[in-house]
C-alpha cells in the first residue's frame, strides 16, 4: 500500500497494519479542514475588524434584508464536508471493527495489570503478544476485573475490555517489528505499567516460535476437558437431545429459539451468558433446571468452554502450527514471555513434562494481597486501615 514509511511525520507511531494509513488519511484531512478554517475565520476576523472600525461616532450601519444565495452557499458547503468527513469516517469504522470471518483467533483476558494471551494452538503468553505478518488476527477479549483497554498505536486500533462481557478487536499487520501496547483506560495503581509489545514476525519465524514455546493444551481441549470432566456438562448435554439439557452440536452461528419466543444468535457472549446465567435464556422445549457455574469458573475456563462448544460447530479457530524445526533453539529468541521454554528435543511429549497450569500458578502470585483495589481483596482489611 501506499504511505508505508510515513517518517517524515513527527511524533508519530509507524503505520503497521493494513488501516493505518486510512486513520491516518482520514485524521489528516480532518485536521487539514480544520486549519483551513480556523486560519481562514481569524485572518477574516482580523481583516473585517480593521476595515468596519468605527469611524464616526454614533454612525449607523446599513441595513441589509439577507442573501438567499449566500445562506444557501453558507449551507451547502458546509454540509457537503460534513459529510465527507461522515462517509469517510463510517467506511474506516466498519473496516476497524467488523472482524472478518477468515482471522487467526486469539484469546485476551486482561487484569489488574497484565494482559494474558492464548493461541488457539495453546500458546500462553503474558504483555508479549507474537502474531504472523500479513494474516488477520482477531482479539477476543474481556477482563477478570475493571474495565481495560487493548491499544496499538502502530495498528492505529484500540477497543475497551469489558468485565462480564466479550469485545472483539481485529487488525493485519503489514510490517515485522516490535510494537507498543498499552491498556488505554485507567485502571487503577500500575494502569501506567499495563502494557507490553506486539511482535509482528515473518511466518517462518512464527512457526518456529510456535514450535518453539510450551503450548500445553489449547483451548479447544482445555474446554472439552472441563465440559466433559471436570464440569460434568454431558451429563445433561448429551449427544442426539437424549439428555435433560439441548445438544450442542452444529449450533454455533446459527438462531436459538427460547420458551418466551424470541430468538437470539447462538454466538460467543451467548454461550458465556448461558453458563453464567443459565435462567435468562432457556431453549425452547427445555426446563430451566441447569444450575449457575458463576464463580465456579475463571475467565481462562470460559474461553476455553466457548472454543469447545465453538468447535463441537466445526468452527475450529487457530494459530498455524506447520510443525517445522525439530530440536530447535529458537525459542526465547525472540521474546522470553514467561511461559517460553527451550525445548531441546523438539516437540515431542511437551505436553507430559510441562504443567500447562505453570503459567497460571506464576501469575497469580502477581497481584493476590498485594492490590488494595482488586475487587477480591476490598473486603479485607489493608495494612492501612489496621
Ligand atoms: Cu488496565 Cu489501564
Amino acid at each position: 500500500m501506499f504511505m508505508q514509511e510515513n517518517s517524515w511525520i513527527p511524533l508519530f507511531p509507524e503505520q503497521a497494519s493494513s488501516f493505518a494509513a486510512q486513520v491516518d488519511y482520514l485524521y489528516f484531512y480532518i485536521l487539514a479542514v480544520s486549519i483551513f478554517f480556523g486560519v481562514g475565520c481569524a485572518i477574516a476576523i482580523f481583516y473585517f475588524a480593521v476595515k468596519y472600525r468605527e469611524r464616526e461616532e454614533f454612525g449607523k450601519g446599513a441595513d441589509i434584508h439577507g442573501s438567499i444565495g449566500l445562506e444557501l452557499t453558507w449551507t451547502i458547503i458546509p454540509f457537503v464536508i460534513a459529510m465527507t468527513m461522515f462517509i469517510a469516517g463510517a467506511y474506516v469504522f466498519y473496516n476497524l471493527y467488523r472482524p472478518p470471518t477468515d482471522a487467526m483467533e486469539i484469546y485476551v483476558v486482561g487484569k489488574q495489570w497484565m494482559w494474558k494471551f492464548q493461541h488457539g494452538s495453546g500458546q500462553r503468553e503474558i504483555n508479549d503478544l507474537h502474531v504472523p505478518v500479513g494474516r488477520k488476527i482477531k482479539l477476543t477479549m474481556t477482563t477478570e476485573d475493571v474495565i481495560h483497554d487493548v491499544f496499538i498505536p502502530a495498528f492505529r486500533t484500540k477497543a475497551d475490555v469489558v468485565p462480564g462481557r466479550y469485545t472483539t478487536l481485529w487488525f493485519e499487520p503489514t510490517k515485522p517489528g516490535k510494537y507498543h501496547l498499552f491498556c488505554a483506560e485507567y485502571c487503577g495503581l500500575n494502569h501506567s505499567g499495563m502494557g507490553g509489545y506486539v511482535y509482528v514476525m515473518e511466518q517462518r519465524d512464527f512457526d518456529n516460535w510456535l514450535s518453539g514455546t510450551v503450548s500445553g493444551q489449547t483451548p479447544v481441549e482445555a474446554g472439552k476437558e472441563l465440559f466433559e470432566t471436570k464440569l460434568g456438562c454431558t451429563s445433561c448435554h448429551q449427544a442426539n437431545n437424549q439428555g435433560r439439557g439441548p445438544t450442542l452440536t452444529g449450533l454455533f452461528g446459527k438462531d436459538q429459539k427460547l420458551t418466551t419466543g424470541q430468538t437470539v444468535p447462538f454466538n460467543d457472549e451467548y454461550i458465556r451468558n448461558s453458563i453464567l446465567n443459565p435462567q435468562g435464556q432457556i431453549v425452547e422445549g427445555y426446563q430451566p433446571i441447569m444450575p449457575t457455574f458463576k464463580g465456579q469458573v475463571t475467565e481462562e475456563q470460559l474461553v476455553s468452554l466457548v472454543a469447545y462448544i465453538k468447535s463441537l460447530s466445526g468452527n475450529t479457530s487457530g494459530g498455524s502450527q506447520t510443525g517445522g524445526a525439530a530440536g530447535t533453539t529458537t525459542g526465547g529468541a525472540t521474546g522470553a514471555s514467561s511461559t517460553t521454554v527451550n525445548t531441546p528435543n523438539g516437540t515431542t511429549n511437551l505436553t507430559n513434562t510441562v504443567n500447562p497450569r505453570r503459567a497460571d500458578r506464576g501469575e497469580s502470585g502477581n497481584t493476590q494481597g498485594s492490590n488494595p483495589n482488586a475487587p477480591e481483596n476490598r473486603s479485607e482489611p489493608t495494612s492501612r486501615e489496621r
